[in-house]
């Protein structure tokens, strides 16, 4: 089974987006998915309950008030973890997955939370002895501003892989209030979007975000 964990301390910054895309992709394509919510907020379970039965089903678990039972014939578990984690709270979940995205946004604030953040992850044994891979993602950007640059300086600098980044859409808030994931909305309105996603999907698929 893959594992896939959505983080960073820094509220807001899309992992539950991030989550729900990657679990309504891999449904798309036909594989069975449980999407494990560890966050009491309950967004990802809010969005599956938001998500038509006509659509390729996807396994909800409210793991923030029961334990992670996933249930058989899982071949992707998709994990959205809370904000504000630290410490051993950050390690427990390192545990669990075999990979881990940061999505991290273009604000000051955020890429520094986000530099604190990846610097705790790295001290992770589980992450330093290459047990599990970890790839940051920027999220919300607008291309030509000067925070992105930033951002892009920021993320490039980093000792590990900086996969895309993904645009400031209504397309992302329209999929998320009706349970969809991007992949899911008409093609003509997300090319973009999409585009945008592969470098992202072409990593989850490839041995590199995976253990040796
Ligand atoms: N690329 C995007 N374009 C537009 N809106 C976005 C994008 N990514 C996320 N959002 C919106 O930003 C808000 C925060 O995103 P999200 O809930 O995924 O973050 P989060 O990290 O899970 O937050 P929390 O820490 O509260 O769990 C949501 O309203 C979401 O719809
Ligand atoms: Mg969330």
């Amino acid at each position: 089974m893959r594992t896939i964990l959505l983080m960073n301390a820094k509220g807001g910054c899309g992992k539950t987006t991030l989550a729900t895309n990657i679990a309504s992709f891999y449904a798309n394509q036909g594989r069975a998915v449980a999407l494990a919510d560890l966050d009491p907020q309950g967004s990802s379970m809010d969005w599956l309950q938001c998500r038509s039965e006509y659509r390729p089903g996807i396994a909800g678990i409210p793991a923030w008030k029961e334990s992670l039972r996933v249930p058989r014939g899982t071949e992707y578990l998709i994990l959205d973890a809370p904000a504000a984690v630290h410490g051993r709270k950050v390690a427990d979940l390192v545990k669990r997955a075999q990979t881990v995205v940061i999505p991290v946004l273009p604000s000051p604030i955020d890429i520094r939370a986000a530099s604190h953040f990846i610097h705790d992850l790295l001290l992770v044994g589980k992450v330093s002895r290459q047990q599990t891979k970890i790839a940051v993602v920027a999220n919300r950007v607008r291309e030509n501003t000067v925070i992105y640059h930033t951002l892009e300086r920021f993320l490039k600098q980093l000792k590990i892989p900086f996969l895309t980044s993904l645009r400031d859409s209504q397309n992302y808030i329209r999929a998320a209030e009706r349970g969809l994931g991007i992949f899911e909305l008409a093609p003509s309105a997300t090319v973009h979007d999409v585009e945008q996603w592969r470098p992202l999907t072409r990593w989850l698929n490839s041995r590199r975000s995976q253990p040796g």
